[in-house]
């Protein structure tokens, strides 16, 4: 039997847009292998009047209560920032519904409010998509490692950064970097979340919670990619080694101790493969030992897949 599951949906940007061609593509198998046939009840955004692919402009508002009102089963937050984020969010988890989010912002700032208002409701929050796009690494975590205990977690989590690393590797200088990262769209106009590496730590953040919940956090280690020149690529490469910002936790004399830097890494070593937007996580676990996980850690699709993925997790234990 197929049951009916009603989304509604905050945002219809990159991924919110992403979303809806997924699930246009996809909704016919999922229904015929999962049994739940995904419908998107009511979309909101702030600029009313723009045309949005695939969606019935009958379901598009500007006023979340719309949304509410449009009674979803599953709430899906596409909107980022905070504020309006989380007021959003804290609406859907007390009307009892079930929220799947990629906003890692909003996480990093009030994860733990967040989680314990949805138990407080007994509904779930899938955050798959807050980090590393379409790498399941969220997922990967909280369950295939659920029997293990991780020792430490190193990664690049911002794929501007290493955009930008990737083409001072080839000769361009920092500013040039930036300023294609941002045409293709990389990169916002105003960058510093990601090149100060904010972001980079928000991600950190939210993967550390899950692999080493409880543990009290330490002094946290911050710096960005402005300072790095083309002279220091080049000698770097002369030598054999790249340049890399690196996220990395571990635990130290029973402390959590964060810290998202720039590191000389050698040519042999997994993070030094990483090129161009590509995101990588590499995650030492006692019992299973060293696992690598490699993708496109943004962009409409694989980011839209993780939200789906969410989703269908959800709607299939409802
Ligand atoms: N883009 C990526 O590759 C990526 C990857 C991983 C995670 N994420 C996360 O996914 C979330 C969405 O990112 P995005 O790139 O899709 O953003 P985006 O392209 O800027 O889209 C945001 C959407 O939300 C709507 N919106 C924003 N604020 C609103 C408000 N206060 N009230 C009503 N509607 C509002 C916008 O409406 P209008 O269209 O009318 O402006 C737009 O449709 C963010 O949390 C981001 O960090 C993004």
């Amino acid at each position: 039997m197929t049951r009916n599951v009603r989304i509604g949906l905050l945002g219809c940007g990159n991924v919110g847009g992403g979303l809806v061609t997924l699930l246009g593509e996809r909704r016919e198998q999922i229904r015929e292998r999962h049994g739940i046939d995904l419908e998107i009840s009511s979309v909101l955004v702030r600029n009313g009047e723009k045309k949005r692919r695939g969606v019935d402009p009958e379901i598009i508002t500007t006023r979340a209560a719309d949304v509410f009102a449009s009674d979803p089963d599953i709430v899906v937050e596409l909107i980022g920032g905070v504020e309006d984020a989380a007021r959003f969010v804290g609406a859907a988890i007390d009307s009892r519904r079930s929220v799947v989010t990629a906003n890692k912002a909003l996480l990093a700032a009030q994860g733990s409010e967040v989680f314990a208002r949805a138990k407080r409701h007994g509904v779930r929050v899938g955050f798959e998509a807050s980090v590393c796009g379409g790498v399941p690494v969220i997922r990967t975590l909280r369950v295939g490692l659920a029997g293990d205990c991780v020792e430490s977690l190193t990664g690049i989590l911002n794929g501007t950064c290493n955009y930008i690393l990737t083409l001072m590797e080839e000769g361009q200088s920092f500013e040039d970097a930036l300023a294609k990262a941002q045409e293709l769209g990389f990169a916002e106009a105003e960058p510093s979340l990601d090149v100060d590496g904010h972001d980079a730590l928000q991600k950190l953040t939210i993967l550390s919670a899950i692999a080493f919940g409880g543990v009290p956090a330490g002094e946290v280690q911050l710096s960005g990619i402005r300072g790095v020149t083309l002279r220091d690529v080049r000698r770097a490469l002369r030598e054999g080694r790249v340049i890399r910002h690196v996220a990395s936790s571990r635990i130290d004399d029973g402390v959590l101790r964060l810290s998202v830097r720039l590191e000389l890494l050698a040519a042999g070593d997994p993070l030094a493969a990483v090129r161009y937007e590509n995101n990588a996580l590499v995650v030492r676990a006692r019992a299973a030992g060293e696992l690598t996980f490699l993708g496109r850690g943004a962009g409409a699709l694989p980011t839209a897949s993780a939200v789906l993925a969410d989703i269908i997790d959800i709607a299939q234990a409802a």
